[in-house]
């Protein structure tokens, strides 16, 4: 969880809750003795029950919204009464009103954004009590799951009179080399005394080890009520950079004295990077050129909702991470601090983007209403925000914004983009434009004012097809352009059509061809800087019922691989990866041809059913090319000659017989992995995994325990939809559990749950208690699966 400090101290626990209108519970006498107790964050909408009903609609992923009240009753220690307080909400889902002792402290409209109200005219001595009302009850408001209440967490700020002022830093790198790199660092310090004082304000630049690494210190007189703004400039030599594969951080620490008296510190975290975005090369960071690999995602983390244990998030990128993968777009709106905290440590380079809608509605009840209102503070509140997070590396105002075709559109694009630039000059802005090449197109002025083009489905149009960004490029050589959204996965993990297509989604062997003839591209042009796919995991909502999910990802809701997963591992990693589908348990199929694909970088596979080989088939992709430097005799023509296919994946035709499919992958000759899949037998046993053995007994980490079901041999049963129940002992719960089904309509908050295509998860959290906690896993007939989790203090 984010870092707590004197300052900044976590506000999240001992609320009441209560789910529909009130009236009166603004006051500080309302009587709110039955209402739940309820720590933060906090998502009641995930609580169910699915609803064809409910008003948003599959869009919402069927579940309900309303009206809920949250209230908190607190006292402060006497050593704070004199200090500034200040509360802070790092994201309330939607259109809320905050109370401080009955007095109305403001209304925030829009879902995704931090806001904060300064508390310390209205505190007493005594008791207060905040109120908060949220109002989820205009639907549909989105094509996705938004989540309703609290789910952020919230934040008590405790400073003296004289502090470094909220979102009262900005990092910046002006010059970075490998010998040295200068940090500037500006620092807005607020006098809230009457009268005025002298300000020393010290910033250190502090290592990944916490060694001073540089400092810098001024003095300047602050004239009460007002706010000063520092420039402070530190000189590094031989920085460690920020880098995707090395994210290494340094922290700068803010400190503020008055005289000899330290009345403030604060701490930002700092990477060391530079980048760039390029007509011709694309991005480069530190000077390097690095192919955008990304993928676009959602803000629920599946069965937890909108209210995600850091963990949650941790688990999903590092699946991602694994993948292959190196951005993330946040689609399509500002994430949670900790999320992007999460991207800074792990190396991923994040498009932050602000809206879905500005004046002109997608929805009925979406940000439209309020962009005129609300856009500029908005905006403001996700640029200084996160600006000095060093895995952003590019803001995005807006996605498949309609304004885009409309000579208006232009004008505000304008106002947006001028205001990040001012807030921001590091790094460029774009916008994810679907309408560029489209009958009613994106007009040229709006395009020309994005510091780098977004392409949404730039294959989308007519012959686009096949020549993707070309037709523009020849047009306009001095675009930069970035694929900010594209081809997706659009598949259940586990089912295979074998002849039919479902909709768009076209049968499992199949499917990639479009990803596959984007990525070969994308690949071979450096002046495209990379692309964000839709999405990385599939996400709750955009679906018609009984679906209750998109099944757009790689990885399932319940951050399963799908089979897809392997096909971007094949080509975005350097390691061997093989991977065979579709599973090989086919009864009653006896003779009929399966197409076996198998997404791999190895030089050849080599294909057997029950040790009969299928041939050998080789991916000729780039394709054989001339040596330059060699004469016509000593080319090397071996990968030439052998069965080859310019797909990015390999195939073969078999017919089906139980027993063992085989893969064997060669490089240089070699063997370098193989792979092989049995004909399962019947569901016998459950096998019950972590993801790690050992938790923080916080309250707050998670664990995440899969359900295998195998059979007598060992054998995943792909079939396998057995009723799992899970009995839990000792200082943890179950916060979720799911299958990654998207028509399965069983609540998330339960303890059993159905596995679908032979897997299942159970999210265990813990108290605040270390111990043991001991899961048990069953179900009719089969074997018992059983873990222990220990959960300790940090
Ligand atoms: C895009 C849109 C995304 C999502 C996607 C579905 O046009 O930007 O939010 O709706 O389509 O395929």
């Amino acid at each position: 969880m984010a870092e707590q400090t004197a300052r900044h101290r976590s506000f999240d626990a001992d609320w009441t809750f209560i789910k529909g209108d009130v009236s009166g519970a603004e006051d500080p006498a309302f009587d709110d003795t039955t209402w739940r107790q309820q720590d933060l964050p906090h998502d009641w909408s995930i609580e169910g029950p699915f609803s064809e009903d409910h008003p948003s609609g599959g869009g919402g992923g069927s579940l309900p919204g309303g009206v809920g009240w949250y209230r908190k009753r607190f006292s402060l220690p006497a050593h704070d009464r004199d200090k500034r307080i200040s509360v802070t909400f790092d994201g309330v889902y939607k259109e809320c009103d905050v109370w401080i002792n009955g007095h109305h402290l403001g209304s925030h409209p829009y879902g995704y954004t931090s806001f904060h109200y300064d508390l310390t005219p209205h505190l007493g001595e005594g008791e207060n009590v905040l109120a908060v009302r949220v109002d989820v009850s205009r639907q549909p408001d989105a094509r996705w799951y938004t989540g309703s209440g609290i789910y952020r967490h919230v934040w008590l700020e405790i400073t003296a009179p004289l502090h470094v002022a909220h979102w009262g830093t900005y990092v910046r790198t002006p010059s970075v080399s490998e010998a040295t790199a200068q940090v500037e660092v500006l620092t807005q310090v607020r006098n809230e005394h009457e009268d005025l004082r002298y300000c020393t304000l010290t910033t250190a630049l502090l290592d990944a080890e916490g060694t001073e690494v540089g400092q810098a210190s001024s003095r300047h007189p602050i004239e009460g009520g007002q706010t000063h703004a520092f420039v402070q400039r530190i000189r590094v030599s031989g920085p460690h950079l920020w880098s995707v594969d090395a994210p290494y951080l340094y922290r700068v620490r803010s400190t503020v004295q008055e005289g000899d008296q330290v009345v403030d510190t604060y701490e930002t975290p700092l990477g060391i990077r530079s980048i760039t975005f390029d007509a011709d090369q694309g991005f480069l960071l530190n000077g390097h050129r690095v192919k955008i690999n990304g993928v676009c995602l959602h803000h629920d983390g599946g069965c937890v909702g909108a209210a995600v244990p850091e963990r949650v998030w941790e688990r999903r990128l590092e699946t991602l991470k694994a993948m292959g993968c190196n951005g993330i777009r946040s689609s399509h709106y500002p994430p949670a601090p900790e999320f992007l905290d999460l991207c800074d440590r792990m190396g991923f380079l994040v498009m932050d983007e602000n809206f879905d809608e500005w004046r002109i509605g997608k929805f009925p009840y979406g940000y439209h209403d309020h962009f005129d209102r609300w856009a500029i503070q908005d905006t403001l509140s996700m640029v200084r925000r996160d600006r000095n997070h060093p895995s952003i590396v590019i803001w995005s105002v807006g996605n498949e914004i309609p304004e885009q075709t409309l000579p208006e559109g232009v004008e505000i694009l304008k106002v947006l983009v001028d205001l990040v630039h001012r807030e921001d000059p590091t790094r460029p802005v774009t916008s994810a434009c679907d309408h560029i090449a489209a009958h009613v197109p994106a007009t040229e002025a709006f395009l020309k004012t994005l510091d780098v083009v977004g392409y949404n489905y730039v294959d989308r149009w007519a012959e686009r097809r096949e020549l993707y960004y070309t037709i523009d490029r020849h047009r306009h050589p001095e675009r930069v352009m970035i694929g900010t959204e594209n081809a997706s996965v659009a598949g259940v993990r586990g089912e295979y059509d074998l002849q039919v297509s479902r909709g768009w989604r076209g049968p499992y062997h199949t499917r990639m061809i479009r990803a596959e003839q984007l990525w070969k591209f994308t690949r071979l042009h450096d002046y495209v800087a990379g692309d964000f796919m839709w999405t990385g995991i599939d996400y709750l909502g955009e679906v018609r019922w009984p679906a209750k999910n998109a099944s757009c990802g790689p990885i399932d809701l319940c951050g399963y691989p799908k089979d897809e997963y392997y096909f971007y591992q094949s080509q975005w990693t350097e390691e061997p990866v093989l991977h065979l589908l579709p599973h090989w348990t086919w009864p009653g199929r006896e003779g009929e041809v399966i197409p076996v694909i198998c997404y791999t970088n190895c030089d050849s596979v080599e294909l057997f059913l029950n040790d009969r080989s299928f041939g050998e088939q080789v991916m000729s992709f780039p394709r054989y090319g001339m040596d330059p430097s060699k004469g016509w005799g000593e080319q090397d023509f071996t990968s030439f000659a052998r069965p080859a296919t310019a797909d990015l994946h390999l195939r073969w035709t078999v017919p089906y017989q139980p027993g063992i499919l085989k893969a064997v992958g060669m490089r240089g000759g070699e063997v370098v992995c193989t792979q092989e899949i049995a004909t399962a037998g019947a569901p016998a046993w459950i096998e019950l995994a972590a993801d790690r053995a050992s938790i923080a007994a916080d309250g707050r980490d998670v664990a995440h325990l899969t359900v295998r079901v195998r059979d007598a041999k060992g054998h995943l049963v792909p079939d396998a939809d057995d009723q799992i129940a899970f009995d839990v002992q000792g200082p943890g719960r179950i916060i979720g559990v799911d299958n990654g089904d998207p028509l399965s309509h069983e609540p998330f908050q339960s303890n059993q749950r159905r596995v679908f295509h032979g897997l299942c998860l159970a999210i265990v959290q813990s108290t605040t208690e270390p111990g043991q906690i001991e899961v048990t896993a069953t179900a009719p007939g089969l074997t018992p699966g059983h873990i222990t989790i220990q959960t300790r203090r940090s």
